[in-house]
């Protein structure tokens, strides 16, 4: 095999420049465990940027997969395969009675989405069309998205914006609701806010939305991409919410991403019936979204879940990992705040570290940086209580060194 350097230089002539990547190949992956293209160990706390949510090569997807792949690769979606229809399935019994559509990312499955709600608002009068979300969101890439994400920066050197996007201040109900006037058709937001720094709202929040959108008629989108598939120690974000006497706090559209297909490409949108049935052939459409390969991998990943109990690990692994590193003096005049439920953690420093993921690689961790200053751990829920104690210890090592 080729070493590191040389595939480096090979990169540098075919690769587009558009990400910060550092200067590693690699190679192998098992579990928690990476190697690079030189034979050089890490630890993984952010597996495939939340896609790896089972670590890499998992055996149970690897043996889903390569059975599919000996089956039936594809067929246009004008036909039927089992295999979607086992995925969504699951997600009924995961979370609520709905409708799915599959595509590859979590932009496109937001892009659904937010279609979808444009055709609702249609059928009032006046039509609605404006969709609000909320400052320091994210929601992917496309000109579209890039307008809904509460982010200017993301958008710089793209305009003019895709109109019809809103954004009012996050966490904060009165602008919400000052917002909405008589076009605006839907509310999108992430249950806890990922690249904006994993962010998480008032306690009460998420209701009092849920709430304004029934009283105004309003389709609400919970942007799961980054929170659904077990990555919070539920099975999807929202259901950390609690309305005021105790009920469940459910989206009418819930999109997911990353999680969902292990590191594949799946992209779900999920919608409740009365709202989904708006979909009518030749509104939407995408030629290899749900794909069997990905879809029985899909399913496979929510079967593992359950079978091995990973939620209550994941929530177990991420409130000691909290209260570690919220009581070590070692790094205590150097974090603001350590925030997060699950395996989906934010570690805010007082100040933005320099070349923080540089000093992770050479301590022998992947970890990431969001938001300037927030480190984000998002390890497989299947790392070991060992392997996760040996990352925190590593990771104060980090923070210390910058
Ligand atoms: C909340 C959220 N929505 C959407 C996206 C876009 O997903 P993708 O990169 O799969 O298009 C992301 C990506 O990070 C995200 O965090």
């Amino acid at each position: 095999m080729s070493s590191s350097k040389e595939i480096l230089d090979r990169a540098a002539k075919v690769l587009i420049g558009n990400y910060a990547r550092q200067p590693v190949v690699m190679a192998r992956g098992a579990g928690s465990d990476l190697w690079d293209a030189d034979g050089k160990k890490y630890l993984d706390l952010f597996p495939g940027f939340g896609g790896a949510i089972l670590g890499h090569c998992h055996p149970a997807l690897i043996e889903a997969a390569t059975a599919q792949a000996g089956k039936l690769w594809h067929v246009g979606n004008t036909y039927h395969t089992e295999p979607q229809i086992e995925f969504a399935e699951r997600l009924n019994k995961q979370a609520f009675v709905g409708q799915a559509f599959f595509c590859h990312s979590g932009l496109e499955a937001n892009e659904a989405a937010c279609k979808l709600a444009r055709l609702r608002g249609q059928t009032f009068s006046p039509q609605r069309w404006k969709i609000i979300s909320l400052s320091k969101s994210f929601h992917g890439r496309s000109l579209a998205m890039i307008s809904a994400t509460g982010n200017p920066a993301i958008g710089q050197g793209f305009g003019p914006e895709v109109p019809g996007f809103v954004h009012v201040e996050s966490g904060c109900i009165d602008a919400l609701t000052k917002a909405v006037d008589a076009e605006v058709a839907a509310v999108l937001m992430e249950p806890i806010q990922g690249e904006g720094g994993v962010n998480l709202y008032p306690p009460d929040y998420a209701a009092a939305v849920r709430r304004l959108c029934d009283e105004r008629e309003l389709t609400l989108i919970f942007d799961e991409v980054w929170t659904g598939g077990g990555r919070t120690g539920r099975g999807f974000g929202y259901q950390h919410f609690k309305s005021a006497d105790g009920g469940a706090v459910e989206p009418d559209i819930m999109t997911l991403g990353k999680a969902v297909g292990g590191g594949l490409p799946v992209g779900v949108m999920f919608a409740k019936p009365e709202t989904a049935k708006l979909l009518v052939p030749g509104k939407h459409g995408c030629t290899l979204g749900g794909n069997p390969i990905c879809m029985a991998v899909a399913r496979t990943i929510f079967d593992v879940i359950e079978r091995d109990k990973l939620l209550s690990h994941a929530a177990t692994l991420g409130e000691h990992a909290i209260s570690r590193l919220r009581n070590d003096g070692k790094i205590k005049d150097k974090i603001q705040e350590v925030r997060g439920h699950g395996l989906m953690l934010g570690v805010e420093l007082k100040n933005p570290p320099q070349k923080l993921v540089e000093r992770g690689l050479e301590n022998g961790i992947i970890i990431n940086l969001t938001a300037q200053k927030v480190i984000r751990l998002a390890p497989a829920l299947t790392i070991s209580a060992e392997q996760w104690d040996r990352g925190l210890d590593a990771l104060v090592k980090v923070i210390q060194s910058v």
